[in-house]
């Protein structure tokens, strides 16, 4: 995502300071801490969330689960931040980082859902490995989800979508709910639209999405 540098930036990720993850591990003991809740929850976790309009309408939707939406480029997380502090919603934090650096972040087992929505299609087959469902990835994103976790995937580029099916397959994912129009779906209804998405589909390009489960 382009994007020109913020005035201010600093002072703004300050100002929303109350939802960034900062120097601490993710962990089924801390995660109540977090989110200053008493009950056990389940966490999710979006990955490359953009400006944050789907991870504010699925926090808001789920009140019950606790979220986590990641962004690697300062600015664009800061717009997601300062959109769930005016929503007041309780139940998002973020972390602003490159996920491939962020690993030791989670503990195993800890997220039971992970949502990746319109990845960077890295073209080049030079440059697969960057791919957000390439099956090095894929391997880490095992190991933080629970069992029975799953990874929900979609995707106007349909290059990316056949490669990251192939990819699940081969690491052992079981696959459900696949579709190459996810439109004109029976899924339709309930999906949350993404900023990609919104521009992508008025474009007129058709969305593919699956569910990938670790079980
Ligand atoms: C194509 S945009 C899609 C944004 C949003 N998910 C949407 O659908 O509107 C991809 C986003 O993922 C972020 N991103 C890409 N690779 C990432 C990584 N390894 N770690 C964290 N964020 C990443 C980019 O900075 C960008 O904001």
């Amino acid at each position: 995502m382009r994007m020109r540098k913020k005035k201010h930036g600093a002072e703004r990720i300050n100002a929303c300071s109350e939802f960034l993850i900062q120097n601490t591990t993710i962990n089924t003991d801390n995660v109540n801490e977090i989110y200053g809740c008493d009950t056990a929850r389940p966490l999710w976790l979006e990955i490359g969330c953009g400006k944050g309009a789907f991870v504010s309408k699925l926090a808001e939707r789920n009140p019950e689960v606790n979220l986590i939406a990641l962004e690697r480029i300062a600015d664009v997380a800061m717009l997601a931040m300062e959109r769930c502090k005016a929503a007041e919603l309780p139940n998002v934090r973020f972390i602003i980082g490159d996920m491939a650096k962020l690993w030791d972040i989670f503990e195993d087992h800890t997220v039971d859902r992970i949502y990746l929505n319109f990845s960077d299609p890295w073209p080049k087959a030079g440059h697969a490995k960057r791919r957000l469902t390439h099956r090095n990835f894929l391997a880490e994103y095992r190991r933080i989800l629970k069992p029975g976790g799953a990874i929900f995937f979609k995707t106007d580029n349909r290059d990316l979508f056949d490669f990251s099916v192939e990819e699940f397959r081969d690491c052992g994912f079981r696959l459900e709910n696949l579709t190459y129009d996810l439109h004109g779906s029976e899924w339709a209804k309930d999906n949350i639209m993404t900023e990609y998405e919104k521009n992508f589909s008025e474009k007129g390009f058709s969305i593919n999405r699956v569910e990938a489960f670790t079980e």
